[in-house]
Order: structure tokens, then C-alpha cells, then sequence
């Protein structure tokens, strides 16, 4: 393989799924915390207390970074870190948590790209309707100069939000991730905020005429199946986010389903729209697996359903088929003009055996799928498209969210009770993808 000699080689990690600490040096509550403590809601009651204790062993981990040759790094900020209660001053010892880990990064060469939110709200900020309620956008344009204010001296590359599909579809509507509402209305509300407090953030962030990079990552998928339900989930998933960031518009095929399905959509105000579309440096992409569905009538507001087949699937039960990332990325060029992309998150859960003794854990199926997605890639950077780095979900097994500690997406891999971290056959590998071609790119 061969990739253009800039092309950025990375890892990602989410605060809330690695940082562990989570009543230190006065951090607030997260909507997490709360919804790991209801019942019910993760798996075996498990919760991001300790997690990888990244918190304490951030130097540990760097170390870990640096012996994998990583040249780029994009972890979140734990925003009840810097506003315990999601208002008011800067909680002077949780930025200087996030000082010192970019510190150690920049001393080490590795590029830091900062994700603002990646889903942990303080929930004093739920408490008043989280998302849902407009009032948010002045608390994260907020956090956002705080942040600038905070870090801008360290930090140049930013992503304000990570997917705010799920931020909003999978907390609002389907309850599986915090804070678990079932309610498409306050869904789409809450979509619209997250798309708005951007837009604020990236205002924001010019406005201080601060030298760097800020962009978004959304979680896309591409879809094939029934051309008519397909339309509709690309539209739900994909052109919900992309039209009114790229192009100014919510999508009108969606507006018409969504106002005929959920409700008015009369939580856009005059001026939202330029807002939400104000120019981006990068868009940020999150790639797991595409989606082949077909219509069914009672599968609430979009009506589609998976068709299943006996292709191969990851331990999550999700798609492996490269190719489709291929073709997500030339259809965001056909569709949505150059916007330089990143690939923010491509990685995949397996089972992997128990390490014995042995120093690297065997993941066949986990380097087969980073490989044949990172080899995506490149063909797409062959039909022109703009792909300027791929970052590999994750650095670390973590906390999966609802699923807990059982799905495992590292390269490296976490006993949780030793905290030991092995590096996997896929983290080696890795490693020598980005030593060969920072030495032989074109
Ligand atoms: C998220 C990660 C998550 C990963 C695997 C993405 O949706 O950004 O936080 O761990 O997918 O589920």
C-alpha cells in the first residue's frame, strides 16, 4: 500500500471510555455516570469508574503511543472535567490534566486532534433537558471558548462533536445510550442543538482568529438494498447531518417524513441554517459497517429493517464489507464536493483469546478487518478523493458504552483488573504500516 507522505497515521479513545477517575479533582457528574447506575441500562451493571485508569496512567500510555510509531492521537475532553455543573469558570485541574497529556504528546511528535464532546453532558445539563433544549448551545459555545482559551496555545486540530446521530437518535429516541429517552420529538430537537452548538463553536473559534483546524465527526454509513428504504435511512443517518453542514438545508424528503411521522420541526429558528453551515476545515468520519435494508411498515418513524444475510459480522453482530467504505467515500465526494476528510474511527470488536502468558495477543480478524478498511481507503484516495488520515478505533480496549467491558475494540489490549495493557498482533502490525510508509510514502 502506498498512501501520500502526509497522510496521518492514528488512534482514537473517548474520554468516558478510558479516563476512569471519575470524582477527581472535582469532575461533575456525566450523563453516564448516572446512566451506568440505572438499572438495567449497561451491561453486568458495569460502569467508566475505573476503565483504563488513563487518568492516572496517561504517561504510561504515551510511552505505549510513542513504541507504536503513532503520528497522530484523537482522544475527548470530559467536558464535567472543565465545567463540573456545564456552566461557569474553567475547573483550572481538569484543564491541566488535558495540558499536561498534550504536553506529553507534542513532546513526543504525535499530533493531537481534540474531540470536544464524544457524549458525556454533565447532567446538570440534562437535568434542564440536555440536548433537547436549546438552551445547551449557549452552554457548549461556552465550554467551547474555554476550551479555545484553555488549549488553543497547545492544540490546533478540534472536532466539536462525535456523531451527533447517536448524541441524539440513540439518547433521545432509542434509549440505549444516556440519558435513554424514548422520544423521537425531543430527538430531532436534540439532533438540531448539537448541529447548532457547532456551528457556534466553529464561530467561535475563527472569531479568536486562532491558527488551526476545526471540523466535525459524523458516524456514516452507506447504504444499499431497496433503492425507496434506502433513500430513507441514508437520509436519517447520512443527509440529516451532511445537508445542513455542507449545504445549508435540512434534506426536504426528510422534513416532509419527519414532520408527517414525529411532529413539527419548530425548533429551527430564523437563522439556524447559516449558522449550522458555517464553513468547516475538515469532516471527520466514522466508518463501521454499511446497512442493506428493505421497507417495514412497522418499524417506527423511518420504516426500515435490516435484511440479513450470512456475510461476515464482527463480535458486535455489525457488517464487515470494506468495499462500502470505498464507496461512502467517493459518494461524499460526488455528492458534497472536496471537503478534505479524516477517517476519525474504523475499527472493530472481536473476541480475542486469553494471552497465556504470551507478550502479544493473537487478533487475526480484527488486523484483517483494519487492513482491508485501511486498503478502502486507498482506493478511494486512488478515484481522487480527499482522505487526509486514518485514525483506528481504539488505542485500547475500553468501555464499550452499554455493552461494557466485554466488547473489545482495541489494538492493545486491557486486563481490567491489572490494568496491564498487551499489545495485539494488530497493533504491531499497525506499527509497521506506519514506519514502511513514513518511509516510502509518494
Ligand atoms: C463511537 C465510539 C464507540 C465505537 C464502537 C463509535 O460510535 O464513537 O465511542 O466505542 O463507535 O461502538
Amino acid at each position: 500500500m502506498t498512501f501520500p507522505r502526509d497522510f496521518v497515521w492514528g488512534a482514537a479513545t473517548a474520554a468516558y471510555q478510558i479516563e476512569g477517575a471519575t470524582t477527581e479533582d472535582g469532575r461533575g457528574e456525566s450523563i453516564w455516570d448516572r446512566f451506568c447506575r440505572t438499572p438495567g441500562k449497561v451491561a453486568n451493571g458495569e460502569n467508566g469508574d475505573r476503565a483504563c485508569e488513563h487518568y492516572f496512567r496517561w504517561r504510561e500510555d504515551l510511552e505505549l503511543m510513542s513504541s507504536l510509531g503513532l503520528q497522530a492521537y484523537r482522544f475527548s475532553i470530559s467536558w464535567p472535567r472543565i465545567q463540573p455543573d456545564g456552566r461557569g469558570p474553567a475547573n483550572q485541574k481538569g484543564m491541566d490534566f488535558y495540558r499536561r497529556l498534550v504536553e506529553g504528546l507534542l513532546e513526543r511528535e504525535i499530533a493531537p486532534l481534540v474531540t470536544m464532546y464524544h457524549w458525556d453532558l454533565p447532567q446538570r445539563l440534562q437535568d434542564t433537558g440536555g440536548w433537547a433544549s436549546r438552551e445547551v448551545v449557549e452552554r457548549f459555545a461556552d465550554y467551547a471558548e474555554l476550551l479555545f482559551d484553555g488549549l488553543g496555545d497547545l492544540v490546533d486540530s478540534w472536532v466539536t462533536h462525535n456523531e451527533p446521530w447517536v448524541t441524539a437518535f440513540l439518547g433521545y429516541a432509542h434509549g440505549t445510550k444516556a440519558p435513554g429517552l424514548r422520544d423521537w420529538e425531543a430527538a430531532l430537537a436534540a439532533a438540531h442543538h448539537v448541529l447548532l452548538s457547532h456551528g457556534r463553536a466553529v464561530t467561535a473559534f475563527r472569531a479568536g482568529d486562532r491558527p488551526g483546524r476545526i471540523g466535525i465527526t459524523l458516524d456514516l454509513t452507506h447504504v444499499y438494498g431497496e433503492p425507496e428504504a434506502g433513500r430513507r435511512l441514508d437520509g436519517h443517518r447520512n443527509r440529516w447531518f451532511l445537508d445542513p453542514l455542507l449545504r445549508g438545508g435540512y434534506p426536504a424528503d426528510m422534513v416532509d417524513l419527519y414532520e408527517e411521522r414525529i411532529g413539527p420541526l419548530d425548533f429551527v429558528a430564523d437563522g439556524d441554517l447559516e449558522e449550522i453551515a458555517v464553513p468547516i476545515d475538515f469532516l471527520g468520519v466514522n466508518f463501521y459497517q454499511p446497512a442493506i435494508v428493505r421497507a417495514r411498515h412497522d418499524d417506527g418513524p423511518v420504516g426500515v429493517e435490516e435484511i440479513p444475510d450470512d456475510g461476515a459480522r464482527t463480535a458486535m453482530g455489525w457488517r464487515v464489507q470494506p468495499d462500502s467504505l470505498t464507496d461512502l467515500l467517493v459518494r461524499l465526494k460526488r455528492d458534497y464536493g472536496d471537503i478534505p476528510l479524516m477517517i476519525t474511527e474504523n475499527g472493530a470488536s472481536y473476541d480475542d483469546p486469553p494471552l497465556d502468558g504470551g507478550e502479544v495477543v493473537e487478533d487475526p480478524r480484527r488486523l484483517e478487518y483494519v487492513r482491508d478498511h485501511v486498503a478502502a481507503v486507498e482506493r478511494a484516495l486512488a478515484a481522487g478523493v480527499d482522505v487526509r488520515g486514518y485514525y483506528v478505533w481504539s488505542l485500547f480496549d475500553n468501555f464499550e458504552w452499554e455493552h461494557g467491558y466485554s466488547s473489545r475494540f482495541g489494538i492493545v489490549s486491557v486486563d481490567f483488573e491489572s490494568q496491564k495493557r498487551t499489545p495485539k498482533r494488530s497493533a504491531l502490525w499497525y506499527r509497521d504500516l506506519i514506519s514502511e510508509q513514513a518511509g516510502e510514502g509518494r
